[in-house]
């Protein structure tokens, strides 16, 4: 008989039963007969022995022992735990050859200065740095051709900063669409001129518009006095000229209750899509009294949402939130958040970063000014260290984690921003356990729709940076 090489580690819950398989990674949720049948396939166990402990013990048939032994045994084959060749099907991608979509910062300067923001806008920068028109149409036309290399869309990210403070916005946007780009503002919507928005729906621009809240007091916490009003009234025109218009909300403590609200919202404005970004606790943020959310009720909220109708659904279910659920659905093997394999940005002065969240100048890989964007890709000393992180080697906690593989160690521009350093541990370490252990407890009870769509998205791209993927996946409900 076969036998399982993988270590178990296991929680309880009600009268339920969850096995993790850490370092595969794999898990399952049965009833309390689950253990003795673990125990039974880590040969632990007799097959006499589990079936004196099924039949007194938990009150099974002879025919249900044999049933239930044999569904569990094709279940952890397909999940590959008696072999440990798991990884032959691994493909590691060429991440020279795939550099991401960056993000590109116009400006630092900004109208607003938002407790929250991580660029720490608006604090004292000029505009004598940045990066002119002719020097940014130079980079959009190189992030253009690495999208052609790719075969992808011609998706041009601009952000800040605020970007529609620099003079030029239009005319940027408008080269990003006229060399069949497509152009993606994030952006307060604030400083759109009416003058604007018959352009911006004519190049088919979205828009991302940040709205903090469904209330004038949660978002005006954040983006201070007399930006609520203005901000719906400038959304409302957007969408009336038809332009593509996003909403992008930044969750903390106090605004999660006003979650639902903020959607019944989206949908009442019927927006094209919502943002649900969770806060990240670094740069202004941290000095603020402002609170990262717990993973586990931030679902429990969005589960509930998504319920109400399916333009809610819609909305919940493209949130990078979802993320998490589809992973464990997968079993993805998430070996770390991605920085410097999946991410970039090219700041408003020229300086290059693995990500938005590692802006500071000790981490800067270059300047667009001086340096080939594409030989930076290729060459950055710290992005071929950030390329070899790996949750296992971020503490000793980490490596015997049972769910490291799911959680990946958490951000690491955040870990950076608390300790110094990349292999520190994640400040959110103990949240990201508990809820990825009770969110395995509540997909149990295949309450998994609004995580399906993400499950698709990483299907379809047969990639996901940072990690392994396995073909197998499996949980269970009842065994
Ligand atoms: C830096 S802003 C630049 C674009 C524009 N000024 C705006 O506010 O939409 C980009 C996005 O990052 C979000 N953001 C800023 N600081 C953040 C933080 N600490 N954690 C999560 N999101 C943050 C903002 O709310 C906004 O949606
Ligand atoms: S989040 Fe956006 S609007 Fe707020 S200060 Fe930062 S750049 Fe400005
Ligand atoms: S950060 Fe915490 S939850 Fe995540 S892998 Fe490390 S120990 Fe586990």
């Amino acid at each position: 008989m076969n036998h399982i090489l993988y270590e178990p580690t296991f929680f309880e819950k009600d009268d339920k039963i969850l096995c993790i398989f850490g370092d595969k990674p794999f898990w399952i949720v049965g009833d309390k007969s689950l253990k003795p049948i673990v125990n039974f396939f880590l040969n632990d166990l007799s097959f006499d022995e589990l079936q004196t402990i099924l039949i007194n013990d938990f009150k099974y048939s002879d025919k249900e022992t044999k049933e239930t032994i044999e569904t569990i045994y094709l279940i952890f084959d397909s999940a590959s735990l008696f072999s440990i060749q798991q990884d032959e099907n691994y493909n590691p991608i060429d991440i020279d050859n795939n550099p991401p979509n960056p993000v590109i910062n116009v400006t630092r300067r900004c109208n607003l200065k938002c407790s929250h923001c991580y660029a720490d806008a608006n604090n004292g920068q000029n505009a004598s740095q940045e990066l002119n028109t002719a020097e940014l149409k130079r980079i959009i036309g190189l992030v253009m051709s690495w999208a052609d290399s790719k075969h992808y869309d011609r998706r041009v990210l601009l952000s800040g900063g605020e970007p529609f403070i620099r003079e030029d916005i239009m005319e940027l946007i408008q080269y990003i669409a006229d060399n069949n780009g497509e152009p993606f503002v994030n952006t307060n919507a604030l400083l759109i001129k009416e003058e604007y928005m018959s352009a911006l729906s004519k190049c088919k621009a979205e828009l991302l518009v940040s709205l903090d809240g469904a209330r004038e007091s949660t978002h005006e916490l954040i983006r201070g006095k007399n930006t609520f009003d203005p901000t719906i009234k400038k959304i409302r025109r957007l969408l009336e000229h038809g332009v593509i218009t996003k909403l992008s909300i930044t969750i903390h403590k106090d605004n999660l209750s006003e979650l639902e609200e903020f959607i019944d919202l989206a949908v009442d404005l019927n927006v094209a899509q919502v943002a649900i970004n969770p806060l990240n606790i670094l740069s202004r943020a941290k000095d603020s009294q402002l609170q990262r959310v717990n993973l586990i009720e931030f679902y429990n909220t969005l589960s509930k949402i998504s319920k109400k109708s399916s333009r809610h659904m819609y909305y919940v279910e493209r949130s990078d939130y979802a993320n998490v659920g589809a992973i464990l659905l997968m079993n993805l093997k998430f070996q770390y958040c991605g920085v410097g394999s999946a991410s970039l940005v090219i700041d408003y002065d020229g300086s290059v970063y693995p990500c938005y969240n590692t802006m500071i100048s000790e981490l800067k890989l270059g300047n667009i000014r001086y340096d080939n964007l594409d030989s930076l890709w290729k060459t950055s000393p710290l992005l071929k260290k950030l390329r070899k992180l790996n949750v296992n080697s971020f503490s000793a906690d980490c490596q015997k984690c049972p769910v490291k593989y799911y959680c990946g160690g958490g951000c690491r521009g955040e870990a950076y921003f608390t300790n110094g350093s990349f292999i520190s541990k994640c400040p959110y370490c103990s949240d990201m356990k508990t809820s990825i252990i009770d969110l395995m407890f509540q997909l149990s009870g295949q309450d998994n729709q609004m995580f399906q769509n993400r499950v698709h998205f990483f299907q379809e791209k047969q990639v996901f940076y940072g990690q392994r993927r396995l073909d197998s996946w499996a949980w269970s409900k009842n065994i």
